[in-house]
């Protein structure tokens, strides 16, 4: 069986082509298990997975949970909050406690850019990151791409853009690397007090231009404003935000075809883009939240594969 070429994912940019590729084609195969009336194999029966989730989440906490429960692993799910954290043990001692009760393989978010990195120089177990403070959120932007390909057949030379707040995303990170790799144009745009200096240096083109870039895409992908890590103004006010670069009804209805829309949530609704928009037949969002369980479901195998190989 072909492997991954990486023992842990802990960003988008240690992934090959290949690998990639190797993800969408198993995530296929899980897909197809995902629609029979028992959506279960017992491929990971052996396997226990730790999910450590230092920050809150909805759709990836619960996505990687299903996605280990399809496969038949047993699952822990820990909770920062609740934790001997607050008793003010560390990142690391919290892993090898945990480790130690023969655990294989933890999912990790946190808020410090890295973490999963610096965990793994620590721990030998399987390290999946599930959002690394403004770094990186690989399997996001994995079933970003994924859903895109599912729609498309392809991503290859097709026009993705990324609007909004790019300086605060890793999910922002992660799809450029991803959409790069699989060959698709991908520009960002949003306000200059967003977007890094360095993503010129990515290969990306940088818009401040909204109506034109809507014009030059296939694909709009509209990011979260992060009020939570923003400890300054970056834009004047919500409202004006919204006025410039937020997605409605009335700036898309002069483009004159049909864009697909997507958001890897959560939404602030009426700030960067409006329901009209995001619920409309041309939202792939609630596919994208259904694609990342059979993408999770084939990293979490892939990884595991490792383990027992
Ligand atoms: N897209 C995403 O990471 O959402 P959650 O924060 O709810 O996991």
């Amino acid at each position: 069986m072909k492997q991954l070429s990486v023992n842990n994912l802990l960003g988008i940019e240690d992934l090959s082509l290949e690998d990639i590729e190797l993800i969408f084609s198993f995530a296929d195969s899980f897909s197809e298990v995902l629609k029979r009336p028992i959506k279960k194999v017992p491929t990971l029966r052996d396997i226990t997975v730790a999910n450590l989730f230092f920050e809150p989440s909805t759709r990836t906490r619960i996505s990687f949970e299903i996605a280990e429960k399809r496969l038949s692993a047993d699952v822990l799910n820990f909770s920062a909050s609740t934790s001997s954290l607050t008793k003010g043990e560390s990142l690391i001692d919290t892993a090898k406690n945990i480790l130690s009760m023969k655990v294989d393989m933890l999912v990790l978010r946190h808020p410090f850019p890295g973490a999963a990195k610096f965990l793994s120089r620590h721990v030998s177990s399987v390290i999946i990151n599930a959002g690394d403070g403004s770094h990186e959120h690989p399997t996001q932007a994995l079933l970003d791409a994924y859903s895109i390909k599912k729609k498309f057949g392809t991503v290859k030379g097709l026009n993705v853009l990324i609007i909004g707040d790019i300086k605060h995303s890793r999910v922002a990170i992660s799809n450029i690397i991803c959409l790069k790799k699989l060959g698709a144009n991908v520009k960002v745009c949003g306000p200059s007090t967003l977007i890094p200096k360095f993503l010129s240096e990515m290969g990306v083109e940088v818009s401040y231009n909204l109506n034109e870039s809507l014009k030059w895409c296939d694909v709009a992908n509209i990011l979260r404003i992060q009020f939570e890590r923003q400890n300054i103004n970056f834009f004047p006010s919500n409202r004006e935000y919204s006025m410039q670069f937020g997605i409605n009804f009335d700036n898309i209805k002069n483009i004159g075809k049909n864009l697909v829309f997507m958001h890897p949530g959560p939404i602030n609704r009426g700030v960067e883009v409006t329901s009209d928009i995001i619920d409309s037949d041309n939202s792939i969002v609630l596919d994208q939240v259904e694609n990342g369980v059979s993408v999770r479901m084939a990293i979490l195998y892939l990884l595991a594969s490792k383990i027992k190989s």
